[in-house]
C-alpha cells in the first residue's frame, strides 16, 4: 500500500469518525430540546445535565401586556419618585407603555426664565421611557396654571402672544419625534361651558386656542394634538361646549387631532354616560383619550369602597375599549404613595390602582380581568 493511499485511507477514516461524532451530538441536542416543553430559552449547552431554567413567569399580569393593539395604557410620572425609587421605576416600566410628565413639562418648570430652558427633568423622563419601550404624551403647552412668574399680565397682547408662541415652538421642536401627542391647550373651559377667564383669553381673545394648535403643528407635524379638560367625561353643559369648540376649530382647519378627558372621578359615582360621550366626540373625526384617570375614595377606604372604585376603573376601561377612536387610557399616578389627591381633596385618597406598597388593589385586578379575554400583546408590541 503506497504512502498516498495510506494517507487517503487515514483521512477517510478521520472523516467517518468526525461525521459519526457530529451525528451523536445532534441526536443529543434533539433529545435535550424535546425534554424542554417547547420553551425556547435560547441556545443551551449540549450535554449539560441541568435543564434550562424556566422562562420567568411574571409574578402578576401587567396591563401593558394585555391591552389590545392600538390602545395605549399609561400613567403620569412623578419626577422625584422616578429618580429616587427603584420599585417605582420597576413597576412603571413593566405596567405601562405610555407616560405623561405629571409636572416636568409644565411652562414654569421648563422655562424658569425667559428663553432659558431647564430640559433636564423632562429629558430624563423621555430617556427612561425610551429605555422602557414607552411612548411619551406631552403635558401641557398652554394652561392658565403654572405660568412662570416672569410672564407679566401687564404686557401688551403682542408681547404675550410672542412669548407664548416662542414657548410652544421651542418645547415642541425640542421634543420633536419623541412625543407622540401633546395637550396643546389644557382646561380652556369653565364649569358653565364658557371659555375660562384666563390671562390668554383676556389678552389674546379666543383665537389663542387655534393659534397654539397651529404653532404646535408647525413645530412637529407628526405629533397628535389634543385639547384636554375635566368635567367633560359625560354629557353636560361643559361637555356640549367642548364638542362645539372642537367642531368649530376643525371647521376652521385648525389641526385638533384629539380630545383628552381627564377623568378625575369619585368611587361613589359610576360614569354611566362615558362611552356614549366618547362616541359623539369620535364622530367629529378626532381621537379620544382618557388622560388623567384616578378614582378618589372617601377615607377610610374600606373593602366596599375599594370594590366601588374597582367598578369605576373597569367602567372607564370598558368605555375606552368600546370606542375604536379611543387611543389611550392614562392614570394620573399608579400608586397611593404618589398621588395629588390627598393634598387637594381633603378627606379623600387611595385613588390609584396600586396601594402605597405597590400591591395591586381590586381596581387593578378588575382591569386585568376585563382585559383577560383579549389577545395578549407579547414583548416588542
Ligand atoms: O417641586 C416643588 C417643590 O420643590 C416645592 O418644595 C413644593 C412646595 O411648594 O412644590 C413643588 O411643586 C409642586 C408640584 O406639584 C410637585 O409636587 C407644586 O407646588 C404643585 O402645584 C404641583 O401640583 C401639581 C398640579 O397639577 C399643579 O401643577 C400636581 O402635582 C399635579 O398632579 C396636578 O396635575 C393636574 C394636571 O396637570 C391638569 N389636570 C388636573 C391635575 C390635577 O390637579
Amino acid at each position: 500500500m503506497t504512502a498516498d493511499s495510506r494517507r487517503s485511507s487515514r483521512s477517510t477514516l478521520l472523516l467517518a469518525v468526525t461525521l459519526a461524532l457530529g451525528a451523536v451530538l445532534l441526536a443529543t441536542l434533539v433529545v435535550v430540546t424535546a425534554s424542554g416543553h417547547g420553551r425556547s430559552t435560547g441556545p443551551s449547552v449540549a450535554g449539560s445535565a441541568t435543564p434550562s431554567p424556566p422562562a420567568p413567569t411574571p409574578e402578576r399580569d401587567r396591563l401593558r401586556d394585555l391591552m389590545p393593539p392600538g390602545v395605549r395604557i399609561g400613567t403620569a410620572i412623578d419626577g422625584r419618585a422616578l429618580s429616587l425609587d427603584s420599585t417605582y421605576r420597576d413597576v412603571l416600566a413593566t405596567e405601562f407603555d405610555t407616560v405623561t410628565a405629571e409636572n416636568a413639562m409644565k411652562w414654569r418648570n421648563l422655562e424658569p426664565s425667559e428663553g432659558v430652558y431647564a430640559w433636564v427633568g423632562a429629558d430624563q423622563l423621555i430617556d427612561f421611557a425610551q429605555r422602557s419601550r414607552q411612548s411619551v404624551y406631552g403635558h401641557t403647552l398652554v394652561w392658565h396654571n403654572d405660568v412662570p412668574q416672569w410672564v407679566s399680565p401687564d404686557w401688551s397682547p403682542e408681547r404675550l402672544r410672542a412669548v407664548l408662541r416662542a414657548h410652544v415652538t421651542a418645547v415642541v421642536s425640542h421634543y420633536r419625534d419623541r412625543v407622540w401627542a401633546w395637550d396643546v391647550v389644557n382646561e380652556a373651559l369653565d364649569e358653565d361651558g364658557t371659555l375660562r377667564d384666563t390671562l390668554w383669553l383676556r389678552k389674546l381673545g379666543p383665537g389663542y386656542i387655534a393659534d397654539a394648535f397651529r404653532w404646535a403643528h408647525a413645530a412637529d407635524p407628526s405629533a397628535r394634538l389634543f385639547i384636554n379638560d375635566y368635567g367633560t367625561e359625560e354629557r353636560s353643559r361643559k361637555s356640549d361646549a367642548l364638542l362645539k369648540l372642537v367642531r368649530d376649530l376643525r371647521a376652521q382647519g385648525v389641526p385638533v387631532d384629539g380630545v383628552g378627558f381627564q377623568a378625575h372621578l369619585e368611587s361613589a359615582r359610576r360614569p354611566a354616560g362615558l362611552a356614549a360621550n366618547l362616541r359623539r366626540f369620535a364622530a367629529l373625526g378626532v381621537s379620544v383619550a382618557i388622560t388623567e384617570l384616578d378614582v378618589r375614595v372617601k377615607l377610610p377606604a374600606g373593602p366596599a369602597q375599594l370594590r366601588q372604585q374597582a367598578a369605576v376603573y373597569r367602567d372607564v376601561l370598558a368605555a375606552c375599549l368600546s370606542v375604536p377612536a379611543c387611543v389611550s387610557l392614562t392614570v394620573w399616578g399608579f400608586t397611593d404613595a404618589r398621588s395629588w389627591i390627598p393634598g387637594y381633596h381633603r378627606g379623600y385618597g387611595a385613588a390609584c390602582l396600586l396601594d402605597a406598597q405597590y400591591r395591586p388593589k381590586p381596581a387593578h385586578t378588575a382591569m386585568i380581568e376585563l382585559l383577560g379575554t383579549r389577545r395578549p400583546r407579547g414583548p416588542g408590541a
